[in-house]
C-alpha cells in the first residue's frame, strides 16, 4: 500500500516567531501523536527553514521549502538554490504551484529543468499541476495536466521517478472554498496514474503518492482521501491552524 502524505504549504505567512512557534506546536502534537499511516510535511518560507529543521529533528514531521532556483549556485541574486535547501536539513521542496506558474511566468521548460536539479541534489519534488477554471468548462483539463507532466516530469529516470510526489491542484479550487468532488479528485488522479504507468510501467505508477489540493478542510478531507487514487493533500489556508490542520492529518488514516 501507498504510504499517505498529508503536506502543509503554508505559503508567504507567519513571520519568523510565529512560524517557528508554530513548527513547535506542531513537533510537540505529533511526538505525542504520531501519525500512523500518513507522513506529515510542512513547507515553510525559505527564511523559516534551518530554524525550523532544528525544532523538527528527529520526530514525526518533515520539512519542505516552496520553490527553488533551477541553478546549482552563482551569481543569480534573491535565488535559493535546491543546495542550500538541502544543508538546512530540509527533505522536500514544491515545485511547479499554480502561483509561481501564474504570478512569476514559471513555465514547463523551467519546472522540469528546477526538478531535475532538486533531484539531483537529494531532495524529494512535491511536484503540482492542475488546470484554470476556463479549462475545465472547455473540457481541457486532462489535456492541460497531461502536458504538464509530460513536459515537467516526464524526462525523468525511471529511478528519479521516485523521488517525485504529485500534487494534483485545480487553480479554480485553491483558495477559493470551492472544491473538486472526490469523484473529479479520483477522475483526475487516476488518469495521472494512468499516464505513468504507460510512461514508466505498473510498478512505479502503482508506488507514485498522488496528493490533492485545494481548499481541502477537515470538513472533506476524509471523504477525498477515502477515494484509492487519492494518497493525501497539500493543504494552504487549513494548514495553518493546527486544529485545521491535525483533523486533516487524522482523516489520512
Ligand atoms: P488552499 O488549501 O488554501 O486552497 O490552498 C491549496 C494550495 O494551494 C496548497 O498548495
Amino acid at each position: 500500500m501507498r504510504k499517505k502524505i498529508v503536506a502543509g504549504n503554508w505559503k508567504m505567512n507567519m513571520d519568523l516567531n510565529e512560524g517557528l512557534k508554530f513548527a513547535e506546536t506542531l513537533h510537540k502534537h505529533f511526538t505525542e501523536n504520531p501519525p500512523a499511516k500518513a507522513e506529515v510535511v510542512i513547507c515553510t518560507p525559505y527564511i523559516h527553514l534551518a530554524g525550523a529543521a532544528a525544532v523538527l529533528k528527529k520526530g514525526k514531521v518533515s520539512l519542505g521549502a516552496q520553490n527553488c532556483a533551477s541553478e546549482a549556485s552563482g551569481a543569480f541574486t534573491g535565488e535559493v538554490s535546491p543546495w542550500m535547501i538541502k544543508s538546512t536539513g530540509a527533505q522536500y521542496v514544491i515545485i511547479g504551484h499554480s502561483e509561481r506558474r501564474t504570478y512569476y511566468k514559471e513555465d514547463d521548460r523551467l519546472l522540469n529543468k528546477k526538478t531535475a536539479l532538486a533531484i539531483n541534489t537529494g531532495l524529494k519534488v512535491i511536484f503540482c499541476c492542475g488546470e484554470v477554471k476556463e479549462e475545465r468548462e472547455n473540457n481541457t483539463h486532462f489535456v492541460v495536466v497531461r502536458r504538464q507532466l509530460e513536459e515537467g516530469l516526464f524526462t525523468l529516470q525511471p529511478g528519479e521517478l521516485d523521488s517525485v510526489v504529485i500534487a494534483y491542484e485545480p487553480v479554480w479550487a485553491i483558495g477559493t472554498g470551492l472544491t473538486a468532488s472526490p469523484e473529479q479528485a479520483q477522475e483526475m488522479h487516476k488518469f495521472i496514474r494512468d499516464l505513468i504507468r504507460e510512461k514508466y510501467g505498473k510498478e512505479s505508477a502503482d508506488r507514485m503518492p498522488i496528493l490533492y489540493g485545494g481548499s481541502c478542510k477537515p470538513s472533506n478531507a476524509a471523504e477525498i482521501f477515502s477515494k484509492p487514487d487519492v494518497d493525501g493533500g497539500l493543504i494552504g489556508g487549513a494548514a495553518l491552524k493546527k486544529e485545521d490542520f491535525v483533523a486533516i492529518v487524522e482523516a489520512a488514516l
